[in-house]
């Protein structure tokens, strides 16, 4: 049975989706289908608040709906953000009943500036990625998400959203906006296979990430270099080889991870029995992906086509909170809305 609550989360389409991604989100997102009311977005305005380009941003939007799609997300609860252009002019609202104050002591984008900074000392940082926050409580309050499945780096984010709906609907109208809650699920925390004292991330580079696409061939190569350590020691295990004990469970493989795992405890765990059992057990999960990743491509206009009607749907809700929400701030409509040719690619 499931539950009355409504599930709403999003992603950045960084690109391709690597183990870090799929373990600790959208495996999760992918259960949760099945329990709560879920809405899942791509949010291409937040990719848009650093330094981009046009090309590859709409082709990493695609390829994220795409593996999305092949990873079990339902084509229904899935929608890209630029297709619903109500969150910008939620966005826009919430931004006036938002904290200045409040704004500037967001982490994520104290992080983010400094990060563009390190890379170039004069580099451009945009309005954009300081109001990020305030378009991220949009997508969850258009929605009027009661959970948000999200790492507990958003936690700040979302304490940000509950207190511009807690100021909204004192300051227009008590209970309109439900209070959202983040909902930490306990999901794999993945390290890169090269410097396993850091969380996965593309941007680390090449050695340190394995993206959920990748070819049986690359996935036995990159685990069998990950960094281990040369003198085991079972009383404190190595962030490399408990990285990997991570990933062998993580996939579900449990008879053969508490097998390797005693073997490690007695000290005659050989790391290359190891690798190989993550190795396959990654290529097992990984592979029905793969496929149907490639199934999709196949026949992307069919695929583009669902998401664009699902995206429809879902701007539907959105559409109905933002009339509700201009009427309550004294704000007016539109006559009708205007039409435009169909031309997105
Ligand atoms: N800021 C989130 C992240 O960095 C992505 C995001 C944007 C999001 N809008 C959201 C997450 C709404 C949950 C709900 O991961």
């Amino acid at each position: 049975m499931k539950r009355n609550e409504r599930v709403l989360s999003a992603i950045q389409p960084t690109g391709d989706i690597h183990l870090g991604n799929y373990f600790g989100a959208i495996q999760n997102w992918v259960r949760l289908q099945d329990q709560y009311e879920c809405i899942y977005g791509i949010v291409d305005y937040h990719a848009m608040t650093t330094p981009y380009k046009p090309d590859t941003l709409r082709a990493n939007t695609w390829k994220m709906a795409f593996q999305l799609l092949a990873c079990g997300i339902r084509p229904e609860h899935l929608f890209i953000q630029s297709m619903v252009p109500e969150h910008t002019e939620l966005a826009w609202i919430l931004g006036c009943v938002a904290s200045y104050g409040e704004a500037t002591r967001m982490t994520q984008f104290k992080d983010k500036a400094e990060q563009l900074r390190q890379s170039d000392k004069s580099a451009f940082i945009s309005v954009g990625l300081f109001t990020y926050p305030v378009l991220q409580a949009a997508d969850i309050l258009i929605y009027k998400a009661h959970l948000v499945p999200v790492g507990k780096d958003q936690e700040q984010h979302l304490e940000f959203t509950r207190n511009i709906a807690v100021r909204f609907n004192h300051q227009f109208h008590s209970d309109y906006f439900p209070l959202p809650e983040p909902l930490f699920t306990e999901t794999p925390k993945i390290k890169s296979l090269a410097d396993p004292t850091r969380k996965m991330s593309k941007s680390l580079g090449e050695k340190h990430y394995l993206s959920i696409l990748e070819s049986p061939d690359i996935i036995r190569k990159r685990i069998r270099s990950a960094v281990t350590d040369t003198q085991p020691n079972p009383e404190s295990i190595s962030p490399g080889v408990e990285n990997l004990f991570t990933l062998l469970r993580a996939t579900g493989q449990e008879g053969i991870y508490s097998e390797l795992l005693n073997q490690y405890r007695s000290g005659t765990l050989r790391y290359v029995d190891l690798k190989e059992a993550v190795a396959e057990a990654l290529i097992k999960l990984l592979t029905p992906i793969r496929e149907r990743y490639a199934e999709i491509l196949a026949n992307k206009k069919y695929y583009k086509n669902l998401i664009k009607d699902s995206s429809a749907d879902i701007r539907n809700i959105a559409a109905q909170t933002l009339r509700e929400v201009k009427d309550i701030c004294g704000l007016l409509h539109a006559a009708r809305t205007v039409k435009a040719t169909d031309q997105n690619p």
